[in-house]
């Protein structure tokens, strides 16, 4: 896979673990699924970093926790989206990032900034892609009378939700259900579904050293 400018790189060798940062903006459930599913030594990745853009994340005191390295890069501190972003990619870089975890990152990110990254990128999305693409998806399924609903795992790519999914997760649609219920259903089944599926996108690449 290519390197995006000025990260990764370096000696590898066969069954290492790729150097996996996770960007977040919130609670950081899916984040601390991941970093405590590294925590095996047999997983294909360690995650090196966990960044928020919003110093208030609670999921940076989660990452903490577990002894994961955080930092905030604060969007609102930045003239434009792209001073933002290259700041972003520069303490990736520093920190000798080789593939990146959106995990309830709720920033839109720019063409350029993805390009950087691309094919080393991947996000959780909670609904069953192509289905919702952007906000309030548990409340768009229950309005469509969605009889099941979920999670997808796809390589990010310019335009928004709509990279190769790599894995979903399906849960039902109960009746009763609100915005609130289905999204604590579908909240258990990304947080199965997310380490695993980054453990099978990442273990080729941690074997090919
Ligand atoms: C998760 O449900 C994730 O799928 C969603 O935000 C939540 C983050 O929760 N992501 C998006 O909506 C991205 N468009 P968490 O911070 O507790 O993992």
């Amino acid at each position: 896979m290519p390197e995006p400018d000025g990260a990764g790189g370096g000696p590898t060798r066969p069954g290492r673990r790729v150097r996996l940062a996770i960007l977040i903006s919130g609670r950081g459930s899916n984040m601390e699924a991941i970093a405590r599913a590294a925590q095996a030594s047999d997983y294909p990745a360690e995650v090196v970093l966990v960044v928020s853009n919003r110093a208030e994340a609670a999921g940076l005191a989660r990452a903490a926790a577990l002894g994961v390295p955080t930092a905030v890069v604060p969007h609102r501190e930045f003239p434009s989206r792209e001073a933002f972003e290259e700041a972003l990619h520069a303490l990736l870089a520093a920190h000798r990032v080789e593939a990146v975890a959106l995990a309830g990152f709720m920033r839109v990110l720019t063409e350029g900034f993805v390009r950087r990254w691309e094919g080393r990128m991947v996000n959780i999305h909670p609904s069953l892609l192509p289905l919702y693409p952007g906000l309030d998806t548990h409340a768009r399924a229950l309005a469509a009378g969605d009889r099941e609903a979920g999670a997808t795992v796809h390589l990010v790519t310019p335009v928004l939700d709509s990279g190769p999914v790599l894995a979903q997760a399906r849960v039902p649609v109960l009746p009763g259900d609100t915005p609130e219920t289905l999204a604590a259903r579908v909240l258990e089944a990304e947080l199965a579904l997310y380490p695993r599926a980054i453990a099978d996108w990442l273990r080729p690449w941690a074997a090919a050293g």
